[in-house]
């Protein structure tokens, strides 16, 4: 029987990697994508994880990518929380739905837990991930670094009451803000693709 297996990414495979985010998210949110850049930039910032960049294989083939940076929380009078945030996360399309997506991200939060963190953030649909424990970020007063919540905007305590009193805007690592010029340089070192305008994108 076919079997997940995840681990720490190695840096040898990780464009490959980037391939494997790049498929999931063509055209999904924009035409083309930018995720791809961003894993394979994650390893350069400050606020890489080590052990927290994961690959999952199926069969020894490379079917999915999770990724993991620390951020800060920054309350009103300045003092700062390290939490965790999520993302790229990534399934080949043909193996969607098939679990891994779910065994990336509990191996993601079970990682974090160890390194003592008390929370996880992420931008994501909250019909997936509301099964993991997710809630709005509201409820512990995180909000984006404009000071906005909505729907997408989630977190997710590491211990029990670990983000009782942390409330803030939560600041993410630059490597998020990557354009889509720089994207399109690093997408020229994979087969071409056509990028196009889809139901799915905001
Ligand atoms: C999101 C993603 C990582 C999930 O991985 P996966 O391996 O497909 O998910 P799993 O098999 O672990 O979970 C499947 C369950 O989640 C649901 N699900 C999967 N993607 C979903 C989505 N985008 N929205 C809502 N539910 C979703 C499935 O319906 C299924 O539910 P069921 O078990 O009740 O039928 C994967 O679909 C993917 O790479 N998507 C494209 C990139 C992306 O959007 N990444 C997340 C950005 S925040």
């Amino acid at each position: 029987m076919s079997e997940i297996i995840i681990t720490t990414l190695d840096p040898q495979r990780r464009h490959d990697a980037a391939g494997i985010v790049r498929d999931a998210f063509w055209d999904l949110y924009r035409p083309g994508c930018v995720e791809h850049l961003i894993l394979d930039l994650a390893h350069t910032a400050p606020e890489y994880l080590p052990g927290l960049e994961l690959a999952a294989d199926l069969d020894g083939d490379l079917v999915g990518v999770g990724l993991a940076t620390s951020a800060t929380v920054i309350a009103a009078d300045g003092r700062p929380t390290a939490v965790a945030y999520l993302g790229p996360l990534a399934v080949t399309p043909e193996h969607q739905r098939t679990g891994i997506g779910g065994a990336l991200l509990r191996e993601l939060l079970r990682r974090c837990t160890v390194l003592g963190l008390p929370g996880a953030f992420l931008y994501g649909d909250p019909g997936y991930y509301g099964r993991f424990g997710f809630a709005d970020a509201a409820k512990w007063s995180v909000t984006t670094p404009d000071g906005a919540n909505f729907d997408a905007f989630q977190g997710v305590e590491l211990r029990p009451g670990a983000l009782d009193g942390v409330g803030g805007r939560l600041v993410e690592s630059s490597i998020f803000e990557v354009t889509t010029e720089q994207a399109d340089a690093f997408d020229s070192g994979f087969p071409p693709r056509e990028k196009h305008v889809t139901d799915t994108q905001f």
